[in-house]
């Protein structure tokens, strides 16, 4: 009998030690490293080490069984090396590791049943904010919180993409990597062209990421720098450059947006900590010095400056947070004085939007991306980034407001269109029939009430556009027009894969959400309302990005 226990103990840690922990060590000859991922096993940690170095350390759910599906490791900096990769949970699925020139899956990249066509998503793992978005000799430079190892929040890197034209992306390999300080927030980058930090070489001026580490204990703010247009980064060694967790009392300081303020020749840091955003102000982007604070906004904060209906001599501040509900103001380089209360132009699954820096003058744009809060189900990726739109500031009747439009680039995705004017809404659904198939499209329609007190228009049941004047509201938040007695309103649609954003009465107020059609609804698109007239009918379809 004590036999028998001896051995089923024995059995039992034999099992242990074989299902939980292990490590192989490969030399490095290919450019990925695949990996197998399960959602039913539990997360745990996998490190890489190069001659007892550990250089790389993640949360992983390492497929135990069959994977769900497969993410990648981009080996470059190891080339000819012998990495050792353990494991400390079910280690199983270690074996089934192996390196390639090509990512798992890559044959099927970008025509997944739910791939969105026109929106950026990463190619595997988890997205959320944008971060340092900048424009650089010729390319729009598009961070974000990135997990590669995972389709859910957890390892914050910073991904990184590029395009030339804010609408046809190029997925390179990440550019920040969780370090001692802790994974990688958000943040913003600028161009150092005074090379006040001291990291130019040369003629070339540094680009500079200013970054939140996050670690069990705090929240710090670092810098980085790239020479090399964001491809390869240095973090600067005597990170952090802002630590306030004691000033603060609070864990929550975060998320560094950086500008060069050209009439005070110096940075401005905005920074959320706490209960708000606070400003500081440096001359080398290491040394910051704390000038004001306001309460009222949470994470990711914003503040520009825009010119009222285009008039450069009429300007405003703007401030927001990762909500988007934001303030009209002053700013003087230290301080920003609100000359507004807080209104909201978006809602939704927008999160976090952060907007370009460095445009060039003759452009001129404030050009903002969101992170679109939107489930991708069942696809090796999640989130999004919802359309760039670009940002202004127009005198309404009720003072001045912030308006977003898609920026025209979009237009470059348009397919085979249509266009009708004055149409009953029996006959604008039957026109719309032929549609109902698509997966990509843009829709652009001014529809008047004047029988019905709400009317609107469904995809598959699901309200793209709910428009109650009774109540005022567009898929139930408050709008009021500003010409406050028109009975018509204007919505500019896109429907992705996955995804609706809807601007209203040219950008005064949108939304995005998730795209859902009613289970075994086969109505296609529907206009609804009692007596409506369908002023005018866009519809355009909507190439992909991905080919
Ligand atoms: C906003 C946010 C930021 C933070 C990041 C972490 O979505 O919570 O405040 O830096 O996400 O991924």
């Amino acid at each position: 009998m004590r036999k028998r226990i001896v051995f089923i103990i024995g059995l039992t840690l034999a099992n242990h030690i074989f299902l939980f922990a292990g490590d192989i060590s490969i030399k490095v000859t290919k450019k990925y490293l695949n990996i197998p991922v399960s959602q039913q096993d539990k997360r745990a940690l996998m490190r890489f080490e190069t001659g007892g170095v550990q250089e790389r350390e993640f949360q992983i759910r390492l497929a135990s069984g069959i994977p769900d599906y497969w993410v990648f490791c981009d080996l470059a900096s190891f080339k000819g090396k012998t990495i050792k990769i353990s494991y400390e949970g079910n280690s199983e699925g270690l074996s089934k590791i192996y390196q390639d020139d090509v990512i798992a899956g890559k044959d099927s990249l970008y025509k997944e049943r739910n791939r969105p066509q026109f929106h950026f998503t990463s190619r595997r793992g988890w997205n959320n904010d944008p971060n340092g978005l900048i424009f650089y000799e010729g390319e729009y430079h598009l961070f974000y919180q990135h997990n590669p190892y995972e389709r859910e929040w957890e390892n914050m890197h910073w991904g990184h993409a590029v395009s030339k034209d804010l609408i046809r992306w190029e997925e390179l390999p990440e550019a920040l990597y969780p370090d001692k300080l802790g994974t990688m927030f958000s943040g913003s980058a600028v161009i150092d062209y005074n090379n006040t930090a001291g990291f130019n070489k040369g003629n070339i001026p540094a680009m500079i990421a200013i970054y939140t580490a996050d670690s069990p204990d705090k929240q710090v703010q670092c810098i980085a720098y790239s020479l090399d247009k964001g491809r390869t980064w240095e973090k600067y060694a005597r990170n952090p450059v802002i630590d306030s967790k004691a000033k603060w009392n609070s864990k929550d300081t975060r998320d560094p947006k950086v500008f060069w303020y050209k009439p005070g020749n110096h940075w401005v840091l905005v920074l959320n900590e706490r209960d708000g955003h606070s400003i500081y102000t440096s001359d080398n982007l290491k040394e910051w010095h704390f000038e004001s604070h306001i309460t009222g906004f949470w994470e990711c904060p914003e503040l520009f400056e825009l010119s009222v209906d285009g008039d450069k001599n009429d300007t405003r501040w703007v401030m927001y947070g990762a909500s988007g509900t934001y303030m009209i103001g002053r700013f003087d380089g230290k301080t920003f004085t609100p000359e507004s209360g807080k209104y909201n132009y978006t809602a939704g699954s927008i999160y976090a939007a952060q907007t370009y820096t460095n445009i060039p003058d003759t452009d001129g744009r404030r050009i903002q991306i969101g992170w679109g809060r939107i489930q991708q189900p069942g696809m090796p990726f999640n989130g999004m980034m919802l359309l760039p739109t670009e940002l202004t500031l127009r005198n309404t009747k009720e003072g001045i407001r912030l308006f977003n439009v898609p920026v025209r680039e979009v237009e470059m995705l348009h397919g085979t269109s249509v266009q009708w004017k004055s149409l009953a809404p029996e006959k604008a659904n039957e026109l719309l029939k032929q549609f109902c198939s698509d997966d990509c499209l843009r829709i652009r329609t001014t529809f008047k009430l004047s029988h019905a007190t709400d009317a609107g228009l469904n995809l598959s049941g699901q309200s793209l556009v709910n428009y109650d004047m009774n109540f005022n509201q567009v898929n139930g938040v408050f709008y009021s027009p500003d010409d406050r007695t028109s009975m018509e309103i204007t919505a500019d649609i896109f429907i992705d894969k996955t995804s609706v954003e809807v601007f209203i009465d040219g950008g005064a107020y949108s939304y995005s959400m998730e795209r859902k059609p009613r289970p075994g609804n086969k109505e296609g698109f529907h206009f609804w309302g009692n007596n409506i007239e369908v002023n005018s009918l866009e519809v355009y379809q909507m190439n992909s990005i991905w080919k």
